[in-house]
């Protein structure tokens, strides 16, 4: 990790390649951005009216570029596209050693073609097994508004390596969420099956979108 700009505490600001720039690329893109981080946003379409309203919103933080540009700028990378689309896209970015990689997808409502697993998918397509499950298990409303009547929404976060979690763990207390580290990789397919949870409370019990999750403690 050489270019994340240390502004005086453990990680400090970093540079984050956004891969999709959808409900939760776009949302957590100007999260982010607004915390100071620096984007580059990696679009099959820099030209798009919603990518350019991000750009415009801060050009000197956030730019637009292919996805493998983008990738290659950044020490962090989220994937916000579809399952389906994991291995593909992955391979696009062409070579992420050394990179920590933010999967936000869910296998359980769109399965990765040729794999079970969006990790295992990231895996093939990279060789890297710096994969932190994140930002997968709640709806994206919540990816720019984590408050609750002055309650932040929690954050289950997985993966393999302490080092990248303590990252992304950060990355989502600037979003405004309290994170928990749930485990390794072996908690990926549990988080994607909260994701349904979430699913059929907003849907199925009407509750709507705008709902999130909260560890009580006593
Ligand atoms: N929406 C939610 O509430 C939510 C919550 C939790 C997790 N998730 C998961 O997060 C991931 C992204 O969800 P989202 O709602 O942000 O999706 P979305 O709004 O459909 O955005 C996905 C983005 O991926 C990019 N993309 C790249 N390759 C693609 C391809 N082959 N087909 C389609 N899009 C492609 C597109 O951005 P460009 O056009 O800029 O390339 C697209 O805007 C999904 O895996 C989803 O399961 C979603």
């Amino acid at each position: 990790m050489t270019s994340l700009r240390n502004l005086g505490s453990n990680f400090s600001l970093m540079n984050i390649a956004i891969i999709g720039t959808g409900n939760i690329g776009g949302r957590l893109a100007k999260s982010w951005m607004e915390h100071g981080h620096r984007i580059y946003l990696g679009t099959r379409n820099p030209l798009n009216t919603s990518v350019r309203s991000l750009v415009m919103i801060n050009e000197d933080l956030i730019s637009a570029h292919a996805p493998e540009v983008a990738a290659s700028k950044a020490d962090i990378i989220l994937l916000a596209v579809p399952a389906d689309a994991a291995f593909e896209v992955t391979k696009q970015l062409g070579d992420l050693n050394g990179k920590i990689i933010i999967d936000s997808m869910n296998a359980v409502f769109r399965k990765p073609i040729d794999f079970n697993k969006t990790s295992d998918a990231i895996i093939a397509a990279s060789g890297n097994e710096h994969i932190v499950k994140a930002f997968n298990m709640i709806g994206a409303e919540n990816m720019d508004n984590t408050n609750y009547n002055g309650v932040k929404a929690d954050m289950f976060i997985c993966g393999q390596f302490d080092s990248d979690k303590a990252v992304v763990m950060k990355l989502a207390q600037d979003v405004g969420f309290r994170a928990f580290d749930i485990g390794n990789l072996e908690m990926e397919t549990p988080l994607e099956h909260l994701a349904m949870i979430w699913g059929k409370l907003a849907f199925g019990s009407g509750l709507g979108r705008n709902i999130a999750f909260k560890v009580l403690q006593r």
